[in-house]
Parts: C-alpha cells; structure tokens; sequence
C-alpha cells in the first residue's frame, strides 16, 4: 500500500513539476536587455519583455568606477508601469524631490529619458552616457495605424520614444497586436528645433520616465512645470481611440522591465530535483515490474501443477489422518504381542 502510494505519489510529482517547469523555460529568442553595471563580473541584470519585474532592489557596486555607483536598480513591478503626462511620473518608490529626477533610483531598470535644458535635473543621463544607457540611446519611431486593419484616417500617428532595444522589441508587439505599420525607430535627439516630438506633446511616461508615447499635435500646458503631477486623462479623440487603446495597453504589457535578481535557489536546484526524482521513479518503476513478473511466475506454476499440488495436499491429509487413527487405538492386549 505504501509502496503504491509513494509511486503514485512521485508520479503525479513528476507530471505537475514537468509541467511547472515548463513555465519557466523560456522560448528561444524572447527579447531581454542586459543591465551591465560592472567590469569585475558577469553579474549583469536582464531586463525580460512581458516580466513581471519585482523582487529585492540591486545597488550597484562601486568596484568599475560607474557614474551611478550607489545608485538602486529594480524591484518596480509591471502594475506600476504606467505614469501620467508629466515627466518624473511612475516612480514606484525613490521620489524624495518631486520636481528632479536627478538622484532618482531606476525602478525598472533603465533611466529616465532626458530633455533639452536640463529639464528636472535629466541631464545626469544625458546623451554624454549614451555609451552605458541600459538598452541603448534614445530612438523614436513612428506609429501609424495600418489602414487595412484600422480603416481610419492618417492622422492617427503616435510616436514612441525609448531606449534602442526597448523600442525594438516592443515595435514587434505593436506591429502583432496593434497593426502599426512596418516603420524602423531612429536616433531621437530633442535638442534638434525640429524634434519630431517635444516635451508637451508627450501623453503618457511609462517605466519611471524612461519610455513615452506622444502625439505632435497634443500639447500638454504643465508640461514645463517640474511640479505638476501630470493627469491621465487626454483628449476625447486620443482617449477613445481604439488604437491608442491597444498601444497603451501593449506598452503597458510588453516592456522590458528589470526580473528579480537571479538567486533563487529553489528554480536552481528544481531541475536536480527533477532528474533526481525522473531516475527515482524509473528504478522503482522496474522494481515493481520485476515484482509483477516474478509473482505472475509462480502464479502460473501454482494454476499448473493444481492438480498435483492438491494430490500432494490429501495424500497428505490422508496420511495424517491414518496416523491418527492408529495413535488413537487402544492399545493392544499383551497376550496378542507374545502368542
Ligand atoms: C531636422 O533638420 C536637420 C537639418 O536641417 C535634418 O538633417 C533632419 O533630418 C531634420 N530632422 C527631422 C526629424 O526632421
Ligand atoms: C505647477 O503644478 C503645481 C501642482 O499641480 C501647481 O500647484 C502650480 O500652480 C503649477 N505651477 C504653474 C506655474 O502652473
């Protein structure tokens, strides 16, 4: 019974921990940005597209001479993604002065976006760090609702800004879910005097400030104002778009976003648990069918010799009940003995 039980047991372990583990292989090629922070080690963060972000905050360490050294990395989770219209929005911790982002920790993993004239202390991830920007510098691409799909008119043109592999790999989703059309991101530079997208024409900060959607024909008035706590709430137009709709929702979704940190030991040591428990189950698997081959045996021999088992068995019967009779017989008069 114990045995069955155990069998079962490990079997039904085996099914949900393969399933289980399932879930955490990943498909080939699923889009990550690496957050490299060091020149000592190899203990880069990867940032996944449609993680879940979380877990415990990383400081980084001040062995590389790194411009941010001190400074928190992650934690943030995707439910916090979304900011309002007004930049430094989205902070899901680390806001001591509302009106800079200078100092800020970098909630998800990457920094904020940078505007001209040192817009609320942004110029401390200006372009001179281009080089070290996690994903990339900053790129902007076109998003242009494909006729086909959307049979609307050419106005419904938004523009995303972000870091360069951030941008990429969401413009997938964007093109898969929300058919935009098929427009590749260039080098974003908002000091140029025509800047595709300006400051007020930004709808929505994702990310702690470090990707947005805009629109130029949108102009938010507190834009300028460090201060402001922004709004959510746009234009009839743009808010009952179904096409804003779907690239907010994709942003929201899609994102690269900073995992928790790498040391859990559990999902380390599950795949030796795994093959531990596949090979456990295997030997007693042959165990109990040798059992069941061996039993099956003498089951046989048993139904084939019935007949010569039960003669054995009442000759036996047989024999011991004359021995009985004999012991019980009186014993014989002397004179029979001696004639
Ligand atoms: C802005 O102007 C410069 C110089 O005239 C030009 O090279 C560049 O393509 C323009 N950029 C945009 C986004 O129009
Ligand atoms: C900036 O925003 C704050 C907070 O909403 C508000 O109190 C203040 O009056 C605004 N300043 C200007 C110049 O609009």
């Amino acid at each position: 019974m114990f045995a069955s039980n155990l069998l079962s047991f490990l079997f039904l372990y085996g099914l949900i921990a393969r399933v289980a583990y399932a879930g955490r292989v990943h498909f080939d090629n699923k889009p990550q940005v690496r957050v490299t922070t060091s020149f000592v080690n190899f203990y880069a963060r990867i940032m996944d597209q449609w993680g879940d972000g979380g877990g415990k905050t990383w400081v980084i360490s001040s062995d590389s001479s790194h411009p941010f050294v001190g400074r928190q990395f992650g934690g943030a989770k995707r439910t916090s993604i979304r900011g309002t219209n007004a930049f430094g929005s989205g902070y899901p911790y680390g806001v001591n002065d509302a009106s800079t982002v200078a100092g800020r920790p970098f909630p998800f993993g990457v920094w904020p976006l940078w505007w001209p004239d040192d817009f609320m202390g942004s110029d401390e991830v200006g372009p001179h760090l281009d080089g070290i920007r996690p994903g990339g510098h900053i790129s902007i691409v076109e998003l242009k609702a494909n006729k086909e799909e959307w049979s609307k008119s050419n106005d419904e043109t938004f523009f995303a800004l972000g870091d360069s592999q951030s941008l990429l790999s969401t413009l997938v989703s964007y093109v898969t879910w929300c058919h935009t059309s098929r427009v590749w991101p260039v080098r974003f530079d908002p000091r140029l005097q025509n800047a595709t997208v300006k400051l007020e024409n930004v709808l929505r900060y994702y990310r702690a400030g470090s990707f947005a959607l805009a629109h130029p024909t949108y102009t938010n008035p507190s834009a300028r104002n460090a201060t402001s706590q922004g709004t959510t709430s746009l234009p009839d137009g743009i808010q009952n778009s179904r096409f804003w709709q779907c690239l907010d929702e994709i942003t929201a979704s899609a994102l690269p976003i900073m995992n928790p940190p790498p040391d859990n030991r559990f999902w380390r040591v599950f795949p030796l648990v795994y093959r531990f428990t596949y090979w456990l189950m295997f030997i007693i698997g042959c165990a109990a069918l040798y059992l069941l081959a061996i039993t099956i045996a003498k089951l046989r021999d048993i139904l084939w010799n019935c007949d010569l088992i039960v003669g054995d068995w009442m000759q036996a019967r047989r024999e011991s009940k004359a021995q009985t009779a004999r012991d019980q017989r009186p014993p014989s008069p002397e004179y029979e003995t001696y004639p």
